[in-house]
């Protein structure tokens, strides 16, 4: 039976940042952790997920989700274990997935949770690879990109927890796979591990020269994690009839002047299509994506990686360095020890 500490540890946020965020936007605070109501149910966190949208959750501009509020606790999905349940849905030593952010432990109903099975695969990959990152793969990919085989598929950030996925579901689909990420290591990486038929770093002095030497046959699908300069050189080898998945611009996400768009002459003169999605509003694709990535996990054929930090007080400088290209796969805080 795991114990249960008399305080809760929470990263909150302090302050609005401008620019790239620092680790003075956070403050650390140990919050009394109180007794659970009838139908609660107290859970551990034992793994926490950094994703590159909480740098939007930190600002007020207008977008798709509310900010977090000055002085809450930033939020974020989270891998937890049941420590105390007075829910006939939940018993202690159940391992559940949720949404309880930055934070050692969580309460809530239950309506928030879903329990996950730890023999099918490590229950990190439950907020990773077959969690909301791999479902943004898959239904970019899929959904929108809808690949045929014998096309290519150019993807940004490919070493990352999106960008490996497409690429590697694209390969399963018959697909040449073309990446782009921020180092050698990160390229050979996704070569050689991931299994992609090329990876050109952007921060090569050539970048545009090698990428359209990757392509021979031209782009068919690019699935644009970064925008800015990457997607103005994936612009220039689009094919005819070219889709552009457009699920992130990590490169402008701290930006702080308008950092201009792209000339969209290409996707006139090839009659492309570029459409932005948001993953929260695909969730009823979420069992086709399980069954279908599930056994690629559990069998080896869908590789990931993860960056694992240690302590929720790492995690606001691991964050900042989600947009320094700092993490090298899905990057991760493991807030507390898994059960044995
Ligand atoms: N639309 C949706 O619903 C949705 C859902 C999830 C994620 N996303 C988006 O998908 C993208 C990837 O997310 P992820 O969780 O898979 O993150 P990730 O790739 O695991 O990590 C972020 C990576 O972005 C790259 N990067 C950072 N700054 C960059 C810049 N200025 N220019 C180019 N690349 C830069 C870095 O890799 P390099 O070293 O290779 O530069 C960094 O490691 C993000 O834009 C995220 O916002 C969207």
């Amino acid at each position: 039976m795991a114990t249960i500490a008399s305080t809760n540890r929470q990263v909150r946020l302090k302050r609005r940042p401008s620019g790239s965020p620092t680790t003075d936007d956070f403050e650390t605070v140990d919050a009394a952790l109180g007794p659970i109501g009838e139908g609660q149910v107290l859970r551990r966190t034992i793994f926490l997920s950094l994703d590159p949208y909480m740098r939007g959750r930190m600002s007020d501009a207008p977008s798709y989700a509310a900010p977090v509020a000055l002085g809450a606790v930033m939020c974020g999905h989270t891998v937890s274990e049941v420590v105390e349940s007075r829910n006939a849905g939940f018993r202690a030593g159940d391992i559940v997935a949720g949404y309880d952010g930055w934070q050692a432990y969580g309460v809530s109903n239950g309506t928030d949770l879903r329990t996950i099975d730890a023999r099918t695969a490590p229950i990190s990959t439950a907020i990773g690879v077959l969690g909301m990152p791999g479902l943004t793969a898959y239904v970019g990919l899929i959904d929108i990109g809808a690949p045929k085989s014998g096309e290519t598929v150019l993807v940004s950030a490919a070493s990352g927890a999106v960008g490996s996925v497409v690429g590697q579901l694209a390969r399963q689909r018959g697909c040449r796979a073309v990446g782009v990420a921020g180092s050698t290591d990160k390229c050979r990486y996704v070569v050689e591990e991931l299994g992609f038929d090329a990876c050109i770093s952007y921060k090569q002095d050539d970048f545009v020269t090698a990428l359209a030497a990757a392509c021979p046959g031209g782009v068919d699908v690019y699935f644009d994690n970064v925008g800015g300069a990457v997607l103005v050189a994936a612009l220039r080898v689009l094919n005819r009839g070219a889709r552009i998945p457009l699920c992130g611009l990590i490169s402008e996400y701290n930006a702080t002047s308008n950092p201009g768009g792209p000339n969209l002459r290409p996707l006139l003169v090839h009659r492309a299509m570029i459409k932005g999605f948001i993953v929260t509003d695909h969730y009823d694709r979420f069992p086709a994506f399980l069954r279908e990535c599930t056994p690629l996990v559990a069998s080896g054929r869908l590789k990931y990686r993860e960056d694992i930090v240690d302590g929720l007080d790492a995690a606001p400088a691991a964050l900042i360095g989600l947009f320094q290209g700092r993490n090298f796969g899905k990057l991760l805080v493991r807030v507390s020890a898994a059960p044995t």
